[in-house]
């Protein structure tokens, strides 16, 4: 294939301030995380854009730099970070309470986490229904509300100096709920907001006030938020780029290593029955049917996508798949996920693979948020606006163009993202045909 242009990327000068909605267990320990790695006291395991490298060129070339060396990211150093909870815990405090870092490490952070303090949250009780909170804004219409946030970021920016901003939802799993006629176009949606439409969730309304800001914007959880006409358009109209929803770690990354190999040697399933139990606060929103049906939707639509029943009926069209979440305290962030799966191979012999896997979810979330923030980032100083699909490797329910189905397969989505990154430096993509070295 040959080489393209680069693409044109704004270099990354000044500070990149990032917001979230939800100070809680995955926010903290991404900036507990990152001020540590920021004093050399820890590695960032698990991120692209601080470990991974990207091959360039042909195998032969020996070409393989560090994925932070080969395009302009912000660096650690430069992140500042703000947010808003219902809790008015600082992000110290909130991360003593989620206890998934320990103590010592905590206390060397304590001074840059003790310094946010979380802005007062767009909040509805019918939204997240297991919790509640002082530290929320009670005047006014949701359009009101909008504004407020929207004077809280442009706020923020003044205050830290940031000269760019991204905004990433880790806040709770909101209820289910469907795309409807207010969200179709900006001035429905506006409308509705002003009359306190119940159709408009609180996350909404952040990713509206984002947008409104010029600020891309991830949603790290499985609620519908910006997955609407209005939000779509408005983020193409303005050149932002967005993704979502819902960070892809433990079961469901197991699911997408696993289910792609399975089918690459056309090897039947019968039934996937996946359950987790976890005593976090996410887990304690999940007991409510209304935010746990969100988290099934997301979690349920992986396998379907990547065994594809309608192309191989013999070996898939007769899947039972179930996922069930249960709450249960004494293992705090510390979950545990178990995966039975029934297979079958050459003329229809049954055989059953067992997963256990005893993981930590926001130890796996964290590196996620940070290379969420980073990408998105370079995606709007390269001029990339809308869904970024390049993204989808990060997320359990990845968004796309509105008709296309979503890719799952994590091996596709790899390749895709470091794609994505050779296209914007002008270097060649890597089809791996490779038939050139046997020439
Ligand atoms: N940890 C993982 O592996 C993982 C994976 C996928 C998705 N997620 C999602 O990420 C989100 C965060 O997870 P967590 O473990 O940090 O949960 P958490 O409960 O510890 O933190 C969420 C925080 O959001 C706050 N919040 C709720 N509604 C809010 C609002 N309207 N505005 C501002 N703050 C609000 C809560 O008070 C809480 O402090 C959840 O939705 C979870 O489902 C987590």
């Amino acid at each position: 294939m040959s080489r393209q242009e680069p693409v044109k990327i704004a270099p990354a000068e000044g500070k990149l301030g990032v917001l979230i909605p939800g100070i809680g267990a995955v926010s903290t320990t991404f900036i507990a995380g990152v001020e540590a790695i920021k004093q050399g006291l820890a590695l960032p395991v698990g991120s692209l854009t601080q470990m991974a490298t990207i091959r360039l060129g042909k195998r032969t070339e020996g070409r393989s730099p560090y994925i932070r060396d080969f395009v302009p990211l912000a660096g650690l150093n430069d992140l500042v970070f703000g947010g808003w909870d219902i809790y008015e815990d600082t992000a110290f405090e909130a991360a003593k309470n989620a206890a998934v870092l320990e103590t010592a490490l905590l206390e060397q952070v304590r001074e840059p986490l003790s310094a946010l303090k979380p802005m007062k949250a767009v909040f509805e009780q019918e939204y997240v229904k297991r919790i509640t909170g002082p530290n929320v804004k009670t005047e006014g219409t949701k359009f009101d509300k909008a504004q407020a946030l929207i004077e809280d970021i442009r706020n923020f920016k003044s205050e830290t100096g940031a000269s760019r901003l991204v905004m990433v939802w880790c806040g709770s799993t909101e209820v289910f709920h469907r795309s409807s006629e207010v969200h179709q176009s900006l001035a429905s949606f506006e409308e509705a907001m002003k009359r306190n439409d119940p159709e408009i969730a609180p996350s909404q309304i952040y990713a509206y006030a984002s947008l409104m800001s010029g600020v891309p914007f991830a949603n790290g959880a499985p609620n519908l938020t910006h997955d609407i006409p209005v939000l779509l358009d408005l983020a193409r109209e303005r050149n932002i780029p967005i993704c979502g929803k819902d960070f892809k770690t433990g079961q469901t990354f197991m699911k997408t290593l696993l289910a792609p190999g399975l089918k690459s040697r056309m090897l039947g399933v019968h039934g996937w029955f996946s359950t987790n139990i976890l005593g976090n606060r996410d887990g304690e929103v999940l007991e409510d049917p209304g935010s746990f049906k969100s988290k099934e939707e997301t979690k349920l639509s992986v396998l379907d996508q990547i065994l594809q029943p309608d192309l191989y009926p013999d070996l898939y069209a007769k899947l039972y798949h179930a996922v069930r979440i249960n709450y249960y305290p004494p293992r705090g962030d510390s979950k545990e996920g178990w995966d039975n799966i029934d297979i079958f191979g050459w003329l229809g012999y049954p055989m059953q693979i067992k997963i256990d896997f005893l993981c930590r979810d926001s130890i796996l979330a964290a590196p996620l948020v940070l290379d969420l923030v980073l990408f998105l980032d370079l995606a709007q100083r390269a001029g990339m606006k809308g869904i970024q699909e390049w993204l989808s490797f990060y997320f359990k329910a990845p968004m796309t163009a509105p008709g296309l189905y979503p890719e799952h397969d994590i091996f596709i989505q790899l390749m895709k993202l470091k794609n994505t990154l050779r296209w914007m430096r002008g270097e060649d993509l890597i089809t791996h045909l490779g038939l050139e070295y046997y020439d």
